[in-house]
């Protein structure tokens, strides 16, 4: 269907382009602009925050359409940005934690990235602000100006700055008369306490024009009272918190200007009739729960994504559940350039496809529809392997190292204070709670989307609605197995891919016990006879462990 779009769209405007032009599929297609925030979250009035006030982003919002089940497949910064650039989750890519500095974590050699992908097709690609992945030859965009040749204030939180590299770039594609890619990575909202800590927990005073911040003349913050701030249920109801994110509203007052400086510009390029332009943030909020978590508050992102083409939607929201995986799909579609399958291998994950359908018509709903997500390290110190599944209802979590305690990253502020000082807490978990978990956590999101009352292990053997998943799971390899194929909806086909990776292990030792007459039972069937004699939540549990540890 985006196919048969995309087509009509090219033979409408192939009518009134050049012969030199016709050759280059791409330059049919008008250009992307991705504005990707670092460590934001749904502080923003499209997404009904009240209180921050984010003008820019709303405004952006009315002209497309806003997702509401966008989640990202590891919930870290370079992990994610690899991600997205990818297609591809981290542990398929080899970005398992943080590229800068002592982590050093690096994507495969052989893994094609978006940047690389469409300068091979004359598209002109550029990145502004915070890279953070590698190697270098992997990540390649023509115009650069990161932290690897700036300070990374100026190009990720310094607006007036971004501004005029945005300006340089658009020239500079103007002149060469190609299609372009400009990925804006803002280093805001990102914290800076442990960096710049002259500058606040959120570098908001950075450029305030305040006595020794410096100045962005662009930039008109907006500060907020801590007791006003409108306090997530994952974070502790303490004045420590509530500054915290009084500073956060803040710094996202500079996002916010920045976004709007943008697309000001592109504008003035004259291409605000053809350009695509994607809002989303690569990880959770950097409070308990958020980043480096598989909880919601970890995963769940916003995505705003604003096509000029006629037929787009516009000011609706999408309840389509999605991955930031589709982002590279989505903007290969726009180009009309195939997926690189043979370098990203996604052939069994299912998740990644292209947006640019659902711009037009929302899809038909289904319980069946999944994410998946993926975690390894943040920092090199932190490991903690985990593998997570989210349907619309459940979210399956598998702490892998279960024994250890979660490492933290810096976001728990007073609660160990508190906790050590046995002071009360008011917040929804306990610190114990936190850094031990069991080693599976099963939730049924719609009526405990806190994520706090794990049924794993309650249900188990029982006839039971929490059951649904793990029957339908049943259904979809069945279908699989009586060859009515299994092309059905997003996690049904998911599921069956994974039932299809389950059967392997199982097909390889059936074969050595049994010999001849198992190996003509095995692969596909051997998963659903194991799937049909076992409690079905089990079924459910061990299908997924299999096919994504
Ligand atoms: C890119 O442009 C060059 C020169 O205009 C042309 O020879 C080449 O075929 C184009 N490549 C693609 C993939 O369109
Ligand atoms: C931000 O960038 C502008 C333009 O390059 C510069 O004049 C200004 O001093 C910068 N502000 C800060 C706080 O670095
Ligand atoms: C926690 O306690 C340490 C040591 O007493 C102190 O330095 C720090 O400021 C406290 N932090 C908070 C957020 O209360």
């Amino acid at each position: 269907m985006a196919y048969k779009t995309s087509t009509v769209y090219n033979l409408i405007i192939c009518f009134f382009i050049t012969d030199t032009v016709l050759s280059d599929k791409a330059a049919t297609s008008g250009n992307v602009l991705i504005l990707l925030a670092d460590d934001g979250g749904f502080e923003l009035g499209a997404y009904m925050n009240k209180i921050c006030q984010t003008p820019n982003i709303d405004a952006l919002a009315k002209r497309g359409v806003v997702f509401n089940n966008a989640f990202t497949s590891v919930s870290s910064c370079s992990p994610s940005r690899a991600a997205l650039l990818t297609g591809t989750p981290s542990h398929q890519n080899g970005m398992y934690g943080l590229h800068r500095t002592v982590h050093h974590f690096n994507s495969f050699d052989t893994v094609t990235s978006l940047p690389n992908l469409l300068s091979a097709h004359n598209v002109t690609t550029g990145i502004i602000g915070k890279k953070d992945v590698g190697p270098a030859a992997q990540y390649k965009f023509d115009y650069e100006q990161t932290e690897e040749n700036n300070r990374v204030n100026q190009v990720g939180r310094n607006i007036t700055h971004i501004k005029l590299l945005t300006r340089e770039f658009l020239a500079k594609a103007n002149r060469d008369q190609k299609p372009f890619l400009l990925y804006i990575s803002f280093h805001d909202p990102h914290r800076c306490g442990h960096t710049d800590p002259q500058f606040g927990p959120f570098c908001e005073r950075f450029g305030s024009g305040e006595e020794g911040m410096g100045l962005i003349p662009d930039w008109h913050p907006i500060y907020y009272q801590w007791e006003q701030v409108q306090l997530p249920y994952f974070i502790q109801d303490t004045e420590a918190a509530r500054r915290d994110i009084a500073a956060q509203y803040t710094t996202i007052s500079r996002l916010d200007q920045g976004v709007g400086l943008v697309l000001q510009e592109l504008q003035s390029a004259g291409h605000a009739d053809d350009t695509l332009v994607i809002y989303s943030s690569d990880n959770g909020i950097p409070f308990p729960s958020g980043r480096t978590n598989m909880y919601d508050p970890g995963l769940r992102e916003p995505l705003i994504i604003s096509s000029p083409r006629p037929r787009s939607r516009k000011n609706e929201a999408s309840f389509a559940m999605v991955s930031l995986l589709d982002v590279m799909p989505t903007v290969l579609d726009w180009f009309g350039i195939p997926f690189p399958q043979e370098t990203n291998d996604i052939s069994q994950t299912d998740t990644a496809k292209s947006l640019l359908p659902i711009l037009e018509k929302e899809p038909p709903y289904s319980e069946d529809d999944a994410v998946f997500a993926s975690q390894t390290h943040h920092e090199v110190t932190m490991y903690y392997p985990m593998r997570a599944v989210r349907t619309r209802r459940y979210k399956l979590i598998h702490n892998l190292n279960f024994g250890m305690p979660f490492p933290i990253d810096q976001d728990l502020y007073d609660l160990l204070n508190r906790t050590a000082s046995k002071q009360p807490l008011p917040w929804y978990k306990t610190l114990e709670q936190y850094y031990y978990r069991p080693q599976w956590e099963l939730y049924d999101i719609r009526a405990d989307p806190a994520e706090t009352r794990n049924l794993h292990g309650k249900y188990m053997g029982r006839t039971s609605d929490k059951l649904a998943p793990c029957r339908r799971a049943n259904r979809v390899v069945a279908r699989r197995q009586a060859g009515a194929g299994a092309r059905g909806g997003g996690a049904a086909r998911a599921l069956a891919a994974l039932a299809a990776r389950v059967g392997r292990p199982l097909a390889v030792r059936a074969r050595r016990r049994a010999g001849a007459r198992a190996r003509r039972r095995a692969r596909l069937p051997s998963a659903a006879a194991s799937l049909a004699h076992s409690a079905p939540t089990r079924a459910f549990i061990l299908l997924v462990l299999r096919s994504h540890v």
